[in-house]
């Protein structure tokens, strides 16, 4: 990967340290699980990298039993306590490994997956957490793309194309129901980053 620093254990569980100053890190919900899923009904699902939880609370607050998985136990002890101060600890469970070796014995009727990019690469790991998407499920991803012309710019190795992503769900498999890029500004920790995002939603077929 081309980075400065590997986007291990120890990157991430420093990254959501409780200790860390001028706190970038709770964004509001993205603006993607309202438009791409908020018509699904409700039922299982993984938010693959989960972080703080946000996502995965937004999903549990519309009826969804969620599961977050996430490699920082920083992470998921604010996500736990996020969801216990919301009264949503029995619709949420939060699980601490390592997304890209995990091998979970059951499947969800939703993936989501928002900015988590692991030391496997994208396209691998998309591929993976595609692999957990029950029949007839759905996978939403949100990830960077690659714009080094602005403060939040990324790694290549932590980015991916739309055409790279949609690459992964051929027919007769997958059906691709949304596909697009999208540049926007985010209000996190007092300061506005611009996030330049692609998103893809594809439904399970068989
Ligand atoms: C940029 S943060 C995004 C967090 C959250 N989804 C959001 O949108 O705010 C990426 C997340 O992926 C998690 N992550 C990175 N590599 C991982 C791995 N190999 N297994 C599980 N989680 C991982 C990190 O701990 C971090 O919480």
């Amino acid at each position: 990967m081309n980075a400065a620093h590997r986007f291990d254990r120890t990157y991430w569980e420093n990254h959501w340290a409780p200790t860390a100053s001028n706190d970038t890190r709770h964004l509001p919900v993205n603006p993607y699980l309202s438009a791409e899923i908020g018509h699904l009904p409700p039922g299982t699902a993984l938010d693959a990298g989960c972080g703080a939880g946000t996502e995965a609370l937004w999903l549990a607050t519309r009826g969804w039993q969620v599961t977050g998985a996430d490699i920082s136990a920083s992470a998921l002890a604010t996500a736990t306590a996020r969801a216990s101060a919301a009264g949503l600890s029995s619709s949420t469970e939060w699980v601490e490994v390592d997304l890209t070796c995990w091998e979970p014995d059951r499947r969800w009727d939703l993936v989501i997956t928002n900015y988590a990019h692991p030391e496997s690469g994208q396209l691998a790991f998309y591929a993976q957490i595609a692999s957990w998407v029950a029949p007839a499920g759905t996978i939403l991803i949100v990830g960077h793309v690659h714009d080094s012309d602005h403060g939040h710019a990324h790694p290549d190795g932590a980015t991916a194309t739309q055409g790279g992503i949609t690459e992964l769900f051929t027919r007769p498999d997958w059906r691709v129901e949304s596909r697009y890029e999208n540049a926007r500004n985010v209000h996190g920790g007092g300061r506005q980053m611009q996030l330049r995002d692609v998103i893809v939603r594809a439904r399970r077929i068989s």
